[in-house]
């Protein structure tokens, strides 16, 4: 057994070895010197590792913009500084000119990019294409997530769904852990708006998959058994062998006219054909739909927790959102459900929720590549280079946020922040496409809550963690307590 042990641990390190050695050699190759002596100021870290182990270490600890914030008074405030990620050379930019430079310029000069983990997982999709193909993805899906779905037909599932929820999961309960109880809520919402999917079993396997697959594209791409990586590339199979089966399922049903030709997301992509008369192949529709159902429960269901959070500590600005929703629900008949011109009526409430975005973006940023070398600032950014912007950083400046640590939903109101100083669905043509749904997701969501409870925080200022997105490390415990009627 001891030498059976023993080999096998031979065996391990011989191919972790020659992985790295591997890696060392694709690296080195691709890594082509630049010539330019025009470059921003920065450093490259380790070989390979780059920094890395920083940069994850700094959302590990709860404060993604550290890892800029160091380099800037280390590099002396420099409107953009190079380092390198995820085995890449990349530019960082984090202030509002930055912002709007790189969103005005994609597929100019620069172009969607994500880090090897998440392209490898998700495969081919809106989150993967580029240009063109990009374009007409965001069109066929935009009928989907956007205000015109939302008006017509979301508002009031959503609400049905999420009261149904809060009478089973937060009625009758002294104690909930938030994040735990949004999250099923939300990926059981996402289900049945994108796939129809309600049967609960099948909605937990799913949600359950989904969690491991999450932890995977926040991963290095080690494709070795016992890492994240692994992990999550298995349960993406699984996740997208389910999605086959209820596409070719739908199809069935499409082409017995036992499904209605506009029912939900599936049937849409289903029947869409680009200017050439081309369809979405199976794997291609399975491949949207999971980024559609990752993207669409996940970032929500971390706002409403850091939502909760905040309002548990602010019981001055949750008497004000107390307030308005209140003034909703008395102009409502009993039992009826809101419209969409209900949620046009949260202004403040949204204003709340914009400061809780602003303070703790769930998404600290997103990544390009350079499709040609350009200037920037005065610095030259070489065809190839990565960059990253930054919400996390542009939201944490002085320069942009007066008082800047300060909770303080009166900035939203009027004109609001300067434009690209407030970037947590980022911008340009590759805005999020879910950001109307995700108001209204967090919208309701917040009604229902606050016009039946207030709640204590049971781990006063819990730590928050960004893996990937932003969370309270136990999930945030709240006593709850329901209003007297
Ligand atoms: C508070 C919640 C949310 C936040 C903070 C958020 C944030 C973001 C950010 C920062 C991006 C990247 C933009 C870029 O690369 O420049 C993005 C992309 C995206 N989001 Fe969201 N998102 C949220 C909710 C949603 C929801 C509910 C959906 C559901 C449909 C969604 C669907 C997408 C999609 C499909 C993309 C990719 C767009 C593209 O590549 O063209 N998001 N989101």
């Amino acid at each position: 057994m001891a030498s059976f042990m023993v080999s096998m641990a031979g065996m391990f390190l011989a191919f972790f070895f020659v992985f790295i050695v591997t890696c060392f050699v694709v690296h080195i190759y691709r890594k082509k010197p630049v010539t330019t002596n025009n470059l921003p100021p920065g450093g490259f870290g380790w070989p390979l590792l780059g920094e890395t182990l920083e940069f994850i270490r700094a959302q590990r600890n709860g404060t993604p913009g550290k890892f800029i914030k160091d380099r800037i008074e280390r590099y002396g405030n420099p409107s953009v500084f190079k380092t390198s990620l995820f085995g890449h050379r990349m530019v960082v930019f984090y202030k509002p000119d930055g912002n709007k430079f790189v969103f005005g310029n994609e597929n100019k000069l620069v172009a969607l990019w994500l880090p090897e983990a998440i392209g490898s997982l998700c495969g081919k999709c809106l989150n993967t294409s580029r240009g063109h193909e990009a374009k007409w993805l965001r069109k066929v899906m935009l009928p989907c997530v956007g205000p015109e779905a939302l008006s017509n037909r979301y508002v009031g599932a959503m609400d049905v769904v999420t009261r149904l929820h809060i009478k089973k999961q937060w009625e009758g309960r002294n104690k909930v852990t938030v994040f735990d109880t949004v999250k099923p809520c939300l990926f059981e919402l996402a289900c049945r708006l994108f796939i129809s999917l309600d049967d609960p079993n099948h909605v937990a396997k799913l949600g359950s998959l989904f969690n491991t697959f999450l932890k995977g594209i926040g991963s290095l791409p080690i494709d070795i058994p016992g890492t994240r990586f692994y992990r999550g590339k298995r349960a993406t199979f699984a996740i997208k062998k389910q999605l086959i089966m209820l596409i070719n399922q739908r199809k069935l049903a499409l082409k017995q006219q036992n499904a209605s030709s506009f029912e939900d997301l599936l049937s849409h992509l289903l029947q869409s054909s680009d200017e050439n008369g081309r369809f979405l192949s199976e794997m291609e529709i399975a491949n949207n739909i999971l980024l559609l159902l990752f993207a669409g429960h996940d970032t929500s269901a971390v706002s409403i927790t850091l939502l909760m959070k905040s309002l548990g500590e602010h019981p001055d600005i949750y008497k004000n959102v107390l307030k308005e929703q209140m003034g909703i629900l008395e102009g409502k008949a009993p039992g009826e459900a809101l419209n969409w011109e209900d949620i046009q009526k949260m202004r403040y409430s949204w204003n709340v929720v914009c400061e809780v975005l602003r303070l703790n973006p769930p998404v600290i940023g997103a990544f390009r590549e350079a499709l040609v070398d350009f200037e920037y600032a005065g610095y030259t950014i070489p065809k190839g280079w990565k960059i990253m912007w930054s919400a996390a950083m542009t939201h944490k400046e002085e320069d942009n946020y007066p008082n800047v640590t300060k909770f303080d939903p009166s900035r939203f109101e009027g004109t609001g922040p300067t434009p690209f100083a407030y970037v947590p669905f980022g911008g340009g043509p590759r805005m999020c496409l879910g950001k109307e749904l995700a108001r209204v997701q967090i919208l309701v969501f917040l009604h229902n809550i606050v016009t039946k409870f207030s709640w204590d925080l049971l781990i006063p200022d819990e730590k928050i963690e960004y893996d990937p997105f932003a969370t309270p490390v136990k999930g945030l415990p709240i006593r709850l307590h329901p209003h007297k009627l």
